[in-house]
């Protein structure tokens, strides 16, 4: 680490003082050199597929050198490091053998911040690890899988002063910065309603492996849940759309579940009836739609729709006084700009008038996902460098995440549950942060 900026320790004890991570000055976000953009030292636990995809774009940005992987998978850890190498950089050190392997990474005196692309059972305790130890924790959705975990993330942050930032790239996508600009910019007027969806099949490559339907880390969700297992997709540009946390906040949540069928009725298709999957009794309803309501009296739903057969869908709508997006139609239709009485109009005409400076010159054909994952990774570097608050905190991090267990008290009760407000008021007057 340079001399010139503040040692890590240091860091976390002065932060400390404040007892706030929020206190963290807010970055100025735009992709301008670092002002201290000395090398900084990461460590990526979880080599599997997303791990290693977000390690790959790591590589590929100016001054992060990738010190530290860790995985329970001997295999794939040697293949990361490999890949480290074949990057130039010099070999990381490498941390296997159990699942708490990953303490003895973040443990290390050297490393700035960890990405954590685990199960989603290791999520939270290994992000309150790292900060725990001073490393900027990025972790994988979603952040968190119950209420305790949730706290235990804001908790760790406030106290330690370290940020949190869970891995939500969907915030990050040109055409949502493209659609926050145009609301801040007033053209779809006071914001009222927004739909979104996660909706990818991943019964046939991710629940359960696509050759012969073994049973994937993930499936045993599927058996003993009955919930938004993947609500964060769908809600990470919601947030910033509707200012959730920014002088509003999310106060209740209602959810219903469908029956489950399509799980039992994939594998009899595919595989006949007696396969040992075939018959089992899965929790997991194959719609859920959650009803999320605001103080100010917004209204969001969402849908968890990951295992019936279709083609991916986001379905983001969001709807205001003076007009309406709609992802889906690729359209708008706006009071004072739309040319016909009540008629869509296309959409990307204005996601070039109103791209957001993030998307300024950029390839969005360089990297995963549109290219978002590696602005996203950017930007998590920057903040990392230059000490500052992340672009997605802690409090947005355990909103998105909530949904998770939320949903499911929801739906075991039948009624409305109260959601928690996890900035303790702080929410109130908070003006706006995300990719300001
Ligand atoms: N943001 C996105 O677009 C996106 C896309 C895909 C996956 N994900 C998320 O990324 C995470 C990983 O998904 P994946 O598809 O890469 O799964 P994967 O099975 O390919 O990889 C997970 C890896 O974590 C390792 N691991 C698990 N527990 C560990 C522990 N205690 N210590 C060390 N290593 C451990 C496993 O050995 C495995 O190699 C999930 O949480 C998922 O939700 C996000």
């Amino acid at each position: 680490m340079q001399k010139d900026k503040v040692n890590r320790r240091t860091f976390v004890k002065v932060v400390s003082a404040s007892s706030l991570a929020a206190s963290l000055p807010i970055a100025n976000f735009s992709i301008l050199p670092s002002t201290n953009p000395g090398t900084i030292k990461v460590g990526v636990v979880g080599t599997g597929n997303r791990g290693t995809h977000l390690m790959r774009e790591l590589l590929a940005i100016e001054n992060v050198e990738i010190s530290a992987l860790c995985d329970l998978h001997p295999e794939r850890l040697d293949r990361a490091i490999q890949i480290c190498q074949d990057a130039g950089q010099k070999k990381p050190e490498g941390y296997t053998g159990d699942e708490y392997a990953f303490r003895k990474l973040m443990e290390r005196e050297d490393l700035d911040a960890v990405i954590i692309a685990t199960y989603w059972e290791w999520h939270a305790p290994m992000a309150v690890y790292a900060m725990k130890h001073g490393k900027y924790a990025g972790v994988e959705v979603p952040a968190a899988l119950s209420l305790d975990e949730c706290w235990e993330l804001v908790n760790t942050s406030e106290e330690t002063g370290v940020p949190c930032m869970m891995l939500e790239n969907w915030s990050f996508r040109k055409d949502n910065l493209a659609v926050l600009n145009m609301i801040r910019n007033g053209l779809l007027g006071d914001i009222v309603h927004c739909h979104a969806a996660h909706s990818h099949d991943c019964i046939d490559h991710w629940f359960f492996d696509a050759e012969d339907g073994h049973q994937r880390w993930g499936a045993k969700y599927l058996l003993k849940y009955n919930r938004d297992q993947y609500p964060t997709h769908g809600l990470g540009p919601v947030l910033s759309w509707m200012d959730i946390n920014c002088d509003d906040r999310i106060t209740q949540i209602y959810s219903c579940a469908t029956a489950s069928t399509s799980i039992n009725a994939y594998f009899k298709r595919r595989f006949g009836n007696d396969h040992p999957n075939a018959n089992l009794d899965y929790k997991q309803g194959d719609i859920v739609t959650s009803t999320l309501r605001t103080k100010k009296g917004k209204s969001i739903i969402v849908n968890y729709d990951m295992q019936l057969p279709r083609p991916y869908d986001n379905r983001w709508m969001i709807q205001g006084t003076k007009g309406i997006y709609n992802e889906q139609r690729v359209a708008v239709h706006l009071v004072d700009r739309s040319p016909a009485y009540h008629e869509w109009e296309p959409f990307r005409p204005y996601e070039e008038e109103f791209l957001h400076k993030w998307w300024k010159d950029r390839d969005s054909k360089a990297g995963g996902h549109g290219g978002v994952d590696s602005l996203e990774l950017e930007l998590f570097v920057k903040a990392v460098q230059d000490k500052t608050q992340t672009p997605l905190d802690v409090y947005d991090s355990v909103t998105m995440s909530a949904v998770v267990p939320l949903s499911g008290h929801s739906i075991e009760k039948n009624q409305p549950v109260e959601f928690p407000d996890f900035t303790r008021g702080r929410w109130k007057g908070r003006a706006p942060y995300f990719a300001m």
